[in-house]
């Protein structure tokens, strides 16, 4: 492993690229807007807004991660269908519970459930709608900046209630519509999208989607979906580990890499670095992690910002902890896939 990292800093022009992380509490309440500053930002946690009835909390700004990406949280219930739209960044969604429709251009559609994954490539025409009564999911772009949009573009919301059900705020289109050139966000209200679907897709995926293993495209033009544990899977025998892959570098142009980390129980490691902005949320058991001596303990939906550079250690010392790894450019997920085999299953071997 420290042979990798130390190839990461080479390429970059040695270690003195790594710039020294920003101390201070390790858990807080709102994701601090400072760069090289980790922290964990517990569940439901983080500065929020009422967009259209969708709560959006701020995970990780975009200049916390000096531009690389934004992570945001969406809970809502039931809800309209989102406007049309494209751009130049990479979109992705992991749905954490609930369900919501993702349709991408005018022939593609999948029904996202716990765990499944969308990954909307730049330029394609997207949208989406809430369609359970309770939906918490996690939506990166990279490169960053939508936080800001949804934070200019949004009413103000100071409830600990994950969403206001049954309240639905009015959206000010005029100023939504105002707002989106400067975020690079073309709104296309002609485009169609596909609603004929069955078992939750449209019929390019009546094949694999929740029932058979799929693939990642070879190249960052194309828009895909990965289903709950059905994408490419690898065992990290030695840490005890399976990686399921949902991007690597190689689909977003370097943008974004992003996996689950399922893991076993066992004790503190030695500590680890990478030279990329990251972010862990977990989604099932519970994640240990030190940075700068302090330690937290992660449960679901709680997230940790790693900037690179930063000395971490993690561990689990419950039976099974899974949690979604998001890296500005190769990362964790990487690291343990280069020294892993292929591997068919969700878990790890008895
Ligand atoms: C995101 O952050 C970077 C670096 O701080 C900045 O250059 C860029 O303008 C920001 N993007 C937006 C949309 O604000
Ligand atoms: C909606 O936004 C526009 C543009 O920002 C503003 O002029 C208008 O007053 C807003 N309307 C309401 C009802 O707040
Ligand atoms: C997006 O929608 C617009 C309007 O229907 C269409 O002209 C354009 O070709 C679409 N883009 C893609 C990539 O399909
Ligand atoms: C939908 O799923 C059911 C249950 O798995 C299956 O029997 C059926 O063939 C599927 N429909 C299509 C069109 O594939």
């Amino acid at each position: 492993m420290m042979q990798f990292i130390t190839s990461i800093v080479a390429i970059l022009g040695g270690s003195s690229t790594i710039p020294a992380p920003v101390s201070g509490g390790l858990v807080v309440d709102t994701a601090p807007q400072t760069p090289h500053r980790p922290y964990v930002l517990p569940n439901l946690k983080g500065a929020a807004v009422d967009f259209g009835g969708l709560i959006i909390r701020t995970l990780v700004p975009n200049v916390t991660s000096s531009g690389g990406l934004s992570i945001v949280s969406v809970n809502s219930g039931p809800a309209a269908l989102n406007l049309i739209h494209h751009h130049k960044e990479v979109e992705a969604f992991y749905a954490l519970k609930g369900g919501v429709q993702v349709f991408h251009n005018s022939d593609q559609g999948r029904q996202l459930q716990a765990n499944d994954f969308a990954l909307l490539a730049p330029g394609n025409n997207h949208t989406y709608r809430p369609n359970d009564l309770d939906l918490q999911l996690t939506l990166c772009m990279a490169p960053g900046g939508i936080d800001e949009f949804f934070t200019s573009a949004s009413n103000p919301y100071s409830s600990s209630a994950p969403f206001s059900p049954g309240h639905p705020s009015q959206l000010n289109i005029t100023k939504v519509l105002g707002l989106m050139p400067q975020y690079n966000i073309i709104p296309e209200p002609f485009n169609t999208i596909n609603t004929d679907w069955v078992n939750g897709t449209t019929e390019d995926g009546l094949d694999t989607w929740q029932v058979a293993d799929q693939t990642l495209p070879s190249d960052a033009t194309k828009p895909y979906f990965i289903s709950s544990n059905r994408g490419p899977k690898y065992l990290s025998h030695d840490a005890g580990k399976v990686i399921g892959q949902l991007v690597s570098p190689k689909q977003t142009n370097n943008k974004l890499s992003v996996a689950t980390i399922a893991m076993k129980s066992g004790p503190k490691p030695a500590a680890t670095r990478f030279n990329v902005d990251q972010a862990f949320q977990v989604t099932e058991g519970q994640l240990h992690v030190e940075i700068n001596s302090e330690t937290a303990q992660l449960i679901f939906g709680d997230l940790v910002f790693i900037p690179r550079g930063t000395l971490f250690k993690y561990w689990s010392t419950v039976g099974f902890t899974k949690f979604v790894t998001w890296s500005a450019g190769p990362g964790l997920s990487d690291n343990l896939i280069q020294g892993a085999e292929n591997w068919d299953y969700a878990v790890w071997p008895a």
